[in-house]
């Protein structure tokens, strides 16, 4: 019987490039991917009969739910917020930071008081998780799509909930880290059909990418 192709989904941008560089460790290549002018969508490893494509990182959850892609690499942060029904089988250990409420120093104290604050965030269920069932302390929360950190600036909200990496973006605009709601990075995950029909494959990749994760450490 012929072998059907495994699909992995990728969330476009710097987590792809990290992704290709640690599947390339384990015979895992696909040069059609590399080239940059590409508009093309699908990539396809004819020998390994693997298939590849980019998406935006919050779809990867969405395509391998659905068994779109058998295999999709994408931030925790993503995953907590889309919620959907997967596996999360891998922490691929690039790609860390941190999910956390930021504001300038004044609104400390309104953290501590359970007050009635505004939360601007691209991260509405991860915000209300973290308020609702860990801090119990009622809020607003306000979506927002990028440029979060303008949200206390501008007064539209008290703080934010937010992915901080080095912490430049919160320094230069005078804001800062006020409590850490989780730590962050990517991590693999697998359709749940998938995890049955291509067990042999998919837990073989699984111990092949453990190998390299410990010896780059
Ligand atoms: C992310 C995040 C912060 C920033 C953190 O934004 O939302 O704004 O990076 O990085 P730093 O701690 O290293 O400064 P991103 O660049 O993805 O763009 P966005 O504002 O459109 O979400």
């Amino acid at each position: 019987m012929e072998e059907r192709y495994l699909t992995f989904a990728l969330g476009k941008g710097r987590l792809a490039n990290k992704t290709l560089e640690t599947f390339e460790k384990i015979g895992i290549t696909c040069e059609e991917m590399k080239d940059k002018n590409t508009r093309k969508l699908v990539f396809v490893n004819e020998e390994l009969k693997l298939r590849f494509f980019l998406a935006k990182g919050p779809d990867v959850p969405t395509y391998v739910e659905y068994g779109a892609a058998d295999i999709g690499i994408v931030g925790r942060d993503t995953i907590l917020e889309e919620g959907r029904n997967i596996y999360e089988v891998l922490d691929l250990g690039f790609g860390k930071c941190r999910m956390c409420i930021c504001g300038p120093k004044e609104a400390r104290d309104l953290l501590q008081h359970h007050e009635l604050i505004r939360v601007a965030t691209k991260y509405p269920r991860i915000a209300k998780d973290y308020f609702y069932n860990k801090k119990h302390q009622t809020v607003e929360i306000i979506k927002l799509n990028g440029s979060i950190e303008l949200a206390p600036i501008v007064g539209l909200s008290e703080v934010i909930c937010d992915i901080v990496e080095t912490g430049s973006t919160l320094r230069e605009n005078g804001l800062e880290v006020l409590e850490e709601v989780c730590p962050l990075s990517a991590r693999m995950v697998v359709n749940q059909v998938s995890m049955k029909m291509e067990h042999d494959r998919i837990t073989r990749l699984i111990t092949d990418l453990k190998t390299v994760l410990a010896s780059d450490k």
